[in-house]
C-alpha cells in the first residue's frame, strides 16, 4: 500500500458548489418552461463546452480534445498509470432537462474541485471526460463518440451522419471548433465510472438514494419509411387512396401493442413521424418514422423485432404500400464491471446512504466505455422518474450524495491500483 494515500471517508463534496455550477450551465440553452434545449455541436455546446475547459484550466488540469470532439481534462496522479476517468455528456435533448448528463459531468468537475482544495494527491491521475453527442437527438446514433472510443463505430461513418437538415455530424464538430487532434479511442483508463439521474421512477418509488447499476438494456434504433402515392385530397376516393400515413399510424398502434404484451420490460417508441408532402390537401404518398426498441434480454429484442416487421409486413399488404426498414443502430445489453459495481456498492455503503442495485433503461456513455475498459454507473432518483422533459428533477441533496458515492468510488479504486501495484 502506498503510504502516502491518506484514508479518504472524510473528503466531502460541496453540494452547495455542485448545485451552483448545474445552475449556472443551465443558463446556456435555458427554455422558458425550465428545462434545456442544448443540441450537440450547436453553438450552445460550444459554449457549455468552453465554460467546461475554462473550469478544469483554473484547477490546473491538462485539458486534451480527441477528433470526435471529446474532452479530456487530466489531474496528475502520483503515478503515470491510465487514468481513472469520470464524466457524461453536456448535450441535452431538444426539450432536455437540467440533469440529464450535466449532473455526471459536473459531479467529475465537482470531484476534482474538491481533491484539489484538500490538495489530495491521488495514486492514479483522475481524468473528467464530456462525450459528444450522447443524446442522439440531432444525429443518429446516440453516445456517438463514446461509440467510437469503445471500437463500436468508425470515426468517418460517424463524420458523416447527417441532421435532418443535412449537416453532416464532421462539418458541424469543424464549424464548432472542437474536433482535437487526438484520435478517439488512443488514450487508455484504469476504469470509468459515470453518475447520471434514473430517468425512471424505480429509486424514488422504493425510497432509496443511491442506485448501484448492474448493467444497461439493450436498444434497437430503426429507420422506416413507407410508400404508397400522393393524390389529391378532394378527388381521391377512400377505395383508391395508398395513404402512407395511415400505413404509419397504424405500424405505431401495432408497436405499442406488440410492447404492452412483454411485460414488464419490453419498451418501443416512435419518437419521430413524417408525411413527407407534409401538405394539408394531399392524401400522403410516403411517410417516415422512427422505431426505439428496448430490452435487458438480446433473445426477446430478436423476437419483438420480429413482431414488428410482421406487423409493419401486414399493413402493407393492406395498404398497398412499399416499406423499407432500415436497422440504424443496435446495443446489445451489457454488464458493467464486477470491480467497478463492488466501488460503487461499497462507496455508497461508506456513506451511508440507503441503495440497491438497479438495471439501466438508458443508453450511456460507459456503457461503450465498457467495451475497452472497467465500467460502472451510480444513479440517484429524479422526481417522478421523468427524464427527457424540461421538468426533470434532482435536488440539491440526491446530487450531492451522487457526487459523494462517486468521489468514493473513484477512491476507493484508487486504493485498488495503489494496492495491487504495490503487491506487483
Ligand atoms: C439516451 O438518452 C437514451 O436514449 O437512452
Ligand atoms: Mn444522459
Ligand atoms: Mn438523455
Amino acid at each position: 500500500m502506498n503510504k502516502t494515500i491518506a484514508p479518504s471517508h472524510n473528503l466531502a463534496i460541496s453540494g452547495e458548489r455542485l448545485w451552483d455550477a448545474l445552475m449556472e450551465t443551465a443558463k446556456i440553452g435555458a427554455t422558458p418552461k425550465g428545462g434545456i434545449n442544448r443540441l450537440t455541436l450547436t453553438d450552445l455546446d460550444r459554449q457549455v463546452r468552453d465554460w467546461f475547459k475554462t473550469q478544469a484550466e483554473k484547477l490546473g488540469c491538462t485539458v486534451a480534445v480527441d477528433d470526435m470532439g471529446a474532452i479530456y481534462a487530466r489531474r496528475r496522479g502520483q503515478r503515470d498509470v491510465p487514468p481513472i476517468a469520470l464524466g457524461s455528456h453536456l448535450d441535452t435533448q431538444p426539450t432536455g432537462g437540467k440533469f440529464d448528463g450535466t449532473l455526471g459531468t459536473l459531479a467529475a468537475l465537482e470531484v476534482l474541485r474538491t481533491l484539489e482544495a484538500a490538495g489530495y494527491e491521488t495514486y492514479a491521475p483522475i481524468e473528467i471526460i464530456n462525450w459528444t453527442n450522447e443524446e442522439g437527438s440531432r444525429f443518429a446514433p446516440a453516445c456517438i463518440a463514446s461509440g467510437v472510443f469503445g471500437g463500436m463505430f468508425e470515426r468517418d461513418w460517424a463524420y458523416a451522419q447527417t441532421d435532418r437538415t443535412g449537416e453532416t455530424f464532421g462539418k458541424a464538430l469543424e464549424q464548432i471548433g472542437y474536433r482535437g487532434p487526438e484520435r478517439c479511442g488512443a488514450r487508455k483508463f484504469s476504469a470509468f465510472f459515470e453518475l447520471h439521474i434514473e430517468q425512471g421512477p424505480i429509486l424514488e418509488r422504493e425510497g432509496f438514494e443511491i442506485g448501484v447499476v448492474k448493467g444497461a438494456q439493450g436498444v434497437r434504433w430503426f429507420d422506416v419509411s413507407l410508400t404508397g402515392r400522393d393524390a389529391h385530397a378532394g378527388t381521391t376516393p377512400m377505395v383508391a387512396r395508398r395513404d402512407a400515413l395511415v400505413g404509419a399510424a397504424r405500424v405505431v398502434e401495432a408497436i405499442d401493442k406488440i410492447a404492452r404484451a412483454h411485460p414488464p420490460d419490453a419498451v418501443a417508441t416512435v419518437g419521430v413521424i413524417e408525411a413527407i408532402s407534409n401538405s394539408r390537401n394531399v392524401v400522403p404518398g410516403e411517410a417516415y418514422f422512427s422505431i426505439d426498441l428496448r430490452h435487458p434480454s438480446n433473445d426477446t429484442l430478436d423476437v419483438l423485432e420480429n413482431e414488428i416487421r410482421a406487423a409493419i409486413a401486414g399493413v402493407v399488404a393492406e395498404q398497398k404500400l412499399d416499406a423499407k426498414i432500415t436497422k440504424i443502430w443496435e446495443q446489445a445489453p451489457t454488464p458493467f464491471n464486477p470491480r467497478c459495481i463492488e466501488a460503487v456498492r461499497k462507496a455508497a455503503t461508506l456513506c451511508g446512504y440507503s441503495h440497491r442495485d438497479i438495471s439501466s433503461g438508458a443508453l450511456h456513455d460507459a456503457v461503450y466505455v465498457a467495451r475497452v475498459a472497467p465500467a460502472g454507473m451510480i444513479f440517484v432518483p429524479c422526481k417522478d422518474g421523468i427524464s427527457h422533459n424540461e421538468e426533470e428533477f434532482s435536488s440539491q441533496e440526491q446530487c450531492a450524495k451522487g457526487a459523494q458515492v462517486l468521489l468514493q468510488a473513484v477512491l476507493d479504486f484508487d486504493r485498488q491500483l495503489a494496492e495491487g501495484t504495490a503487491r506487483s
